[in-house]
């Protein structure tokens, strides 16, 4: 660049930082001249956060004062309180207030406002980050047209116990795929900018390790080592707080005996700290109050000098910032400036939102109907679900189903319910008729043609020992050229409170399949649920399995496009599945140990079960196709890097059956020594390619120091020089080709 020209976009640069500085600083300066007009109990009135009454995702306090708090400058935020009607009433309450500063409306839009999408988990089997935004993309459309500024979501806790009930909100066990998809799921709630009339307020959650909680039970302690929660349990939250999420949620778990909520190294040292994160953080429901029940404070005063002094900015329903802060101000425990810094977090959000400019600007009816019939909504919830469904069987190439087919038997409780296929969190949105699913009975209806006749029978509920229905559908699976049986969980037995022991499919459904089989005939099992079960029978017999989880509103035409091939599956298991509950926890990247066990059969001292396999029922990365891939050609440009360097790995990938289809290629890395012991693989990237029948790809991956770096002993990120192996594969356990390279000083 010669000096004039460098001299020129000096200026430019130093022109539009100013523009941009005084834009910040114009906010800023906004926030300060409310702040300066604000009482001592207005500035707490924005920390508190309570529970609308027309729904409850928590347990309620009654109260009939709300509005009266809330003319009074009381209260900040209103949750699960929906529907342009019943927000803008509360707003206009907020408008009688001192200050008419507006309120915000939070809601848990998790998986789809109206429309519903896949349970999270379900969607986080497509692996596909552009279609995850694009359904939390349309959740904030929606959620915004029906008056909603602020989402709980998304969950970016890893999980790797499905006992845990919650396992289904969130993506899966991995810190890489977990993180790519935070960041997707962050920039679809926010859209282009918080302030736009179609984005609403994303909020991370539940921070932190909320999914490793003991034993899968709901809301029980963690306990963990630093190098687990940085290296596993952190990178999602990093990703979205470098995603830009404006908000963070705490956690009802102690981690390490300190309560989420109260605790000070999770909020103060690392979000607000270490990572600089500028926008505000939620208690989650009541937990604030329940540090007491934790035996971590004495009573709600001390609850609340906890929670504002670990960094937690506003209180989702305890109420104790609301009875306590003032007075622990007034006794010197919590100087202003610890008030003054979370109620400038929240107006900083208020203001980017635009609501000081019109606090009903998210309360349009006209734009609520347009949106939330938007058929668009539809077509994309269509088009996930079946990127969602997992196919983990298909013997003699069983599916898809030609559409000539003459009878079909279409059996099980699963089949005919309407609202089971939302899966747990769906929104029931007031004033609007949200019971829109399309069930699997008429998702099958709409798919075949005339000449092909459906039968139906129930055969068993989903729990229960009553045989009653059997003879039935043996009749009716005796008349079918195919049968399709659906069985699974209850939507309900996923979820938040919904952790269990046995996560055996419930009650005789696998005993169905087993009589349906003695008929002779193929029978193809749909598995609906929110978490991975344990099916070892139906894994060993069935024909054709399908994992559709709950796929939402478009479940039954979803499934139908993947039976019939319209869609042919691409999705990969972002969990393991165990065998038995007796393997939780089990994920992909364990360390090897001193004593590693290699086969099921040899227990001479090493670290197995006698009793019981070591290995999944389905791997993490695993899922089929209707075709097949081959890998070949595996290339790396040089087999020695340091760290300032780079390896281009490539790899040719060919669709050899006759569909066209989608393969999502996985690269994993070894480190083969670290002064701390690395995994015996770790997920460092994937492409998600479509190859038509016949038809070859090369694709790339880069391998920098960032892939090889892991937090050592002092919990610095760094590379260390040595060997590593490199795998490509179709699953973590389907690996098709392998290479090894050196980072050398
Ligand atoms: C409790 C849950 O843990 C949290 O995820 C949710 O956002 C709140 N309730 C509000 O419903």
């Amino acid at each position: 660049m010669n000096k004039i020209v460098q001299g020129a976009f000096c200026l430019i640069f130093g022109m539009l930082s100013i523009v941009a500085g005084a834009q910040v600083k114009s906010v800023d300066q906004k926030v300060d001249s409310v702040m300066g007009l604000m009482t001592l109990e207005e500035k707490i009135g924005q920390m508190n956060q309570y529970n609308d009454d027309w729904t409850a995702t928590g347990p309620v306090t009654l109260d009939n004062t709300k509005a009266e708090q809330i003319r009074q400058g009381q209260l900040g935020s209103l949750l699960n309180c929906m529907g342009t009607r019943r927000v803008r009433s509360w707003q206009m309450i907020a408008m009688q207030s001192r200050l008419k500063i507006p309120l915000l409306f939070g809601q848990d839009v998790i998986h789809g406002y109206k429309t519903t999408f896949p349970i999270p988990l379900a969607e986080a089997c497509s692996w596909d980050t552009n279609a995850m935004e694009l359904s939390a993309r349309i959740a904030a459309t929606e959620a915004s047209a029906g008056g909603i500024n602020w989402t709980f979501a998304p969950m970016v806790d890893i999980a790797r116990d499905p006992r845990w009930g919650r396992v289904m909100e969130g993506a899966g066990e991995d810190p890489y795929l977990g993180s790519l998809i935070a960041t997707a799921r962050v920039k679809g709630f926010q859209g282009k900018k918080l302030g736009d009339l179609n984005a609403v307020m994303a909020c991370a959650k539940h921070f932190a390790a909320y999914g490793a909680a003991i034993g899968g039970r709901d809301y029980n302690s963690v306990d963990m080592s630093d190098r687990l929660l940085w290296e596993v349990y952190l990178p999602t939250f990093k990703a979205a707080e470098e995603a830009g999420v404006a908000t963070f949620m705490n956690s009802f778990n102690d981690l390490n005996g300190v309560p989420a909520t109260g605790n000070k190294y999770l909020q103060r040292d690392i979000l607000k700290g270490k990572w600089d994160f500028k926008g505000f953080v939620v208690s989650d429901w009541g937990s604030i109050g329940e540090m007491i029940n934790h035996g971590n404070v004495k009573d709600g005063y001390e609850a609340a000098l906890s929670a504002i002094t670990a960094g937690c900015d506003m209180d989702m329903e305890s109420r104790n910032y609301k009875d306590h802060l003032a007075q622990l101000v007034k006794d010197n425990k919590v100087p202003v400036a610890l008030i003054d810094e979370a109620v400038k977090r929240i107006l900083r959000k208020k203001f980017e939102l635009g609501l000081f400019d019109d606090p009903y600007r998210f309360c349009n009816a006209e734009r609520e109907q347009r949106e939330l019939n938007n058929p668009a909504h539809a077509k994309a919830a269509r088009e996930i679900a079946a990127k969602s469904i997992v196919l983990l069987k298909n013997e003699h190439q069983l599916l898809p189903l030609s559409k000539n087919i003459k009878v079909i038997a279409f059996i099980g409780p699963l089949v005919k319910p309407i609202m089971q296929n939302k899966g747990f969190w769906d929104v029931e949105v007031p004033d609007i008729d949200s019971s829109y699913v399309v069930s699997q009975w008429e998702g099958l209806k709409n798919k075949v043609g005339k000449n092909t006749k459906l039968l139906y029978a129930k055969g068993c509920a989903i729990e229960g020992e009553n045989r009653d229905g059997f003879a039935e559908a043996l009749e009716v699976a005796k008349q079918a050229d195919v049968v399709i049986l659906s069985i699974g969980e209850r939507r309900d037995m996923t979820g938040e409170a919904k952790s269990r022991s046995n996560i055996n499919i419930p009650g005789v459904q696998e005993d169905l399949l087993k009589a349906l089989l003695s008929t002779g005939k193929s029978v193809v099992v749909l598995i609906n649920a929110g978490r991975p079960l344990v099916f070892n029978y139906t894994a060993e017999h069935a024909t054709a399995i399908l994992y559709t989880w709950w796929l939402g509103s478009e479940a039954g035409d979803a499934i139908a496009d993947v039976l019939f091939g319209d869609y042919n599956p691409s999705a990969k298991l972002p969990i393991s599945f165990p065998l038995s509950v007796g393997q939780i926890p089990i994920y992909y990247s364990h360390f090897n140990t001193g004593r590693p066990a290699t086969s099921d059969t040899n227990h001479n001292y090493n670290s197995s079960y006698n009793d019981l396999s070591i290995f999944p029922r389905y791997e993490f990365g695993y899922g089929l196709s209707y075709t097949t891939f081959k890998y070949s050609n595996l290339q790396l440009s040089k087999k020695k890097m340091t760290s300032n360097d780079r390896i281009e790995v490539s790899v040719e990938i060919t669709n050899t059956g006759n569909y066209a289809g989608e393969e999502i290629v996985q690269l994993y890395l070894r480190d083969r020594v670290g002064s701390i012991v690395r995994p015996v693989k770790e997920l460092k990237d994937f492409r998600k390619i479509s190859l038509k029948a016949g038809e070859a790809k090369t694709i790339q991956f880069v391998i920098d120091k960032e892939k090889l770096s892991f937090y050592n002993q002092k919990l610095e990120w760094v590379a260390e020089p040595g060997d590593f192996d490199l795998m490509i594969g179709a699953s973590s356990k389907d690996i098709r080709l392998t290479d090894s390279f050196e980072l050398i000083p």
